[in-house]
């Protein structure tokens, strides 16, 4: 057996465990979200989701980690005999996720490139889609490869290597630096965008509250979608990050801490993102609703170029800040993904860490190669549609059941507790046992009927 690895301080775990949680889903997916489910209204459900299901279950990935030592799959099936299957879940559905989170970060490095020159010129959609990916028809015309994504693919799977490969030790390095330089970049960016003309029209588009919206349930199933992606929650990352703690670690306190401050990116990226979009409106004289919805993933690769295009001044320079921060912020984030999976395989199988690690990025390396195709952003859409939906809420409900009642919340309260500065009274049990279950229950159900009818 190898000695098991540990973080070299409690500083270097929060800011690994923060470096994971904050990542392309609160630069892009976080404002996005908000202002198609009802704006300001959102952050009520997003709010809700946090109290009731993020915070208690990253105590609970948190807590398990720490006491089995060990990923989630070893974890889960010592807690109860037979339930190991629901530790090899969430790693599965990790490794899916990175092989296309990969491919993003392949395209954030080649725009880092194409920052220098703002290559992308003016027409910055027809440029990602024609002369970045090269898109095909459909999703069954794969066509051969995109060099440029193969190119920045190989740096990124590089890119992720180099820092996972001692562990514990080399991801204290990078995250030190991953976690407060984007957050920097974030701080200029929103300065830069609010004293824009048109900032408010932007700003008031994400947060001016349509409270009917909150009728709608498809404005909570985002809202808990939002926040597991985000928290990196039923994932199996944060069990494994908890595991290299030391025996002497507050739980609830580093908890809490993550889930704030990742929220807290998340709120003002939206203050980057909208004033931007709202000076871009302004500009070209189009509703904002109208910029702000032109799509998804791709928004990132050429709404933002575009609304850089249009500042009066400093272009490249704002465009290299904007994709240096999509860089730090997801690299951290891609490489816990990695993480998650080696500690699961190594932890269950005795496997050398670092041989796993080279496995693990060898194999990732060639499936996501079908994303550097041609239609690779058709199948990029659709795994990540198949797998977010129902795969980690699923993962969630069963982990809190497991948990809370095979367990016992009130044995995981008796084990943190003595360890963390903030206790946890009677009312967790309530929180974990019925009220998290309860609400997962219900968005898993709602989300089965709509995808039926
Ligand atoms: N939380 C990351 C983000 O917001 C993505 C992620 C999901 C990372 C799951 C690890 C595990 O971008």
């Amino acid at each position: 057996m190898e000695k098991r690895q540990r973080w070299s301080s409690r500083t270097i775990f929060v800011f690994a465990a923060i470096g994971s949680a904050a990542g392309l889903g609160n630069a892009w997916r976080f404002p996005y979200q908000a202002a198609s489910n009802g704006g300001g209204a959102f952050l009520i459900p997003y709010f809700i989701a946090l109290i009731t299901a993020g915070i208690p279950l990253l105590i609970l990935e948190f807590a398990i980690g720490h006491k089995f030592q060990a990923g989630a799959p070893t974890a889960m099936s010592k807690i109860k005999k037979g339930w190991e299957w629901l530790g090899w879940w969430p790693i599965l559905i990790s490794f899916i996720i990175v092989t296309y989170y990969s491919v993003i970060m392949a395209w954030v490095f080649d725009y880092l490139w194409y920052s220098l020159t703002t290559a992308w010129g003016n027409a910055p959609q027809d440029f990602f889609l024609n002369k970045v990916l090269h898109i095909s028809s459909g999703p069954g015309e794969l066509g051969g490869f995109s060099l440029p994504v193969i190119i920045g693919l190989i740096i990124a799977w590089i890119a992720i290597y180099w820092t996972i490969r001692d562990g514990t030790k080399s991801v204290g390095k990078v995250v030190k630096w991953t976690v407060p330089l984007p957050l920097a970049m974030l701080g200029i960016l929103v300065i830069r965008g609010i004293t824009l003309e048109g900032a408010v029209e932007g700003l008031n588009f994400y947060l001016d509250p349509d409270f009917s919206k909150l009728l709608d349930p498809k404005v909570w199933v985002a809202a808990y979608g939002q926040i597991f992606f985000s928290l990196s929650l039923a994932f199996g990352v944060m069990i494994a990050y908890a595991s290299y703690l030391p025996k002497k670690s507050d739980i609830t306190n580093n908890a809490i801490i993550t889930a704030l401050s990742n929220c807290g990116i998340s709120f003002l990226s939206g203050f980057a993102v909208f004033s931007t979009i709202g000076y871009m409106a302004v500009q070209k004289g189009a509703p904002v609703a109208e910029v702000a919805g032109s799509g998804g993933v791709g928004l990132a690769f050429w709404v933002y170029p575009e609304a850089i295009n249009l500042l009066p001044f400093g272009n490249a320079l704002f465009a290299l800040v904007f994709f240096i921060m999509l860089l730090t912020l997801g690299i951290d984030s891609a490489f816990s993904l990695v993480e998650g999976v080696v500690a699961g395989l190594s932890d269950k199988y005795s496997w050398n860490k670092k041989k796993t690690t080279k496995l693990v990025i060898g194999i990732g390396f060639i499936v996501s190669l079908l994303y550097a195709t041609k239609g690779g952003l058709y199948w990029l859409d659709i795994v990540d549609r198949y797998i977010n939906n129902f795969n980690v809420v699923t993962v969630a409900l069963l982990e809190a059941l497991l948990i809370g009642w095979g367990f016992k919340s009130k044995k995981l309260r008796e084990y943190v507790n003595p360890i963390s500065e903030v206790k946890l009274g009677p009312w967790f049990d309530i929180l974990l046992k019925v009220i998290s279950p309860l609400m997962l229950a219900i968005i898993l159900v709602w989300n089965v009927i709509q995808e039926i009818i």
